[in-house]
């Protein structure tokens, strides 16, 4: 799931509380300060970084909108290295979100020591899905791992993710959600009444096992349609 040893990760259900990142965001930005080249994980890694930025790029030129002009959520931005990402993609509204102070406080160094200090148009929110304080404001959102994230804490559901997020984003708004903890059909089925499932990037990172091919992450795109 991520470049973390998995013998030494917490459990699933530690894994989905906001004790376990806030820790995680503290102890890499100790690191970061002490070694700039240092941000730390990438989760999925940096093929999939690349990967989602691509699709969403592409799909907006379809949709015939222009990286400039859109307002971008990095939904539970973490250490910040896709915010940076999309800025150096050329990128310009954004705003990376996360429920941990010590998630903020890294992406706002990552992204500073990458030369992109915060701005009228460059946000680090506090932000939690269930009591979000965005409303309609963004045309497309990006997420990487945080929906697998929200839905390891035992008592979040499916829905509660798709309704915080929906109520974020602009209808027309596109979300790139990127997961190696479910399915692509687990994931088509989350996404019900309001969205439409647009697209799925083929990354061509797959294994075997036992004769049966897979992929270690999907990327998929939904549309909020009402
Ligand atoms: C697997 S990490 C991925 C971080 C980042 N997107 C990346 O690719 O490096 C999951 C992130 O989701 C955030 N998160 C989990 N639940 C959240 C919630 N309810 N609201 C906002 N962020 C949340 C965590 O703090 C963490 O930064």
């Amino acid at each position: 799931m991520s470049d973390e040893d998995s013998t030494s990760s917490p459990p699933p259900s530690q894994l989905g509380t906001q004790n376990h990142w806030d820790s995680v965001y503290r102890r890499e930005l100790t690191n970061f300060t002490s070694n700039k080249s240092d941000p730390g994980d990438i989760w999925y890694g940096e093929k999939a970084q690349s990967d989602m930025i691509r699709f969403g790029t592409d799909l907006l030129l379809d949709f015939g909108k222009s990286v400039e002009d859109v307002n971008v959520l990095d939904l539970g931005a973490g250490n910040g290295c896709l915010t940076l990402a999309l800025l150096e993609e050329d990128y310009v509204n954004i705003v990376a979100s996360d429920y941990v102070q010590s998630s903020v406080d890294l992406s706002k160094s990552v992204c500073a020591n990458g030369g992109f200090e915060e701005s009228e148009t460059l946000k680090f929110v506090l932000d939690d899905i269930n009591s979000t304080q965005f409303t309609s404001q963004f045309d497309i959102t990006f997420d990487k791992g945080t929906m697998d994230a929200f839905l390891l804490y035992p008592s979040h559901t499916p829905q509660m993710y798709t309704t915080g997020v929906k109520g974020m984003m602009n209808i027309g708004g596109v979300l790139i959600l990127a997961s190696c903890n479910n399915t692509v059909d687990e994931i088509k089925k989350y996404f019900g009444e309001g969205w439409k499932f647009i697209d799925e990037f083929n990354s061509g990172s797959t294994f075997s096992f036992g004769g049966v091919k897979g992929s270690t992450h999907v990327i998929l795109a939904f549309e909020r349609i009402s």
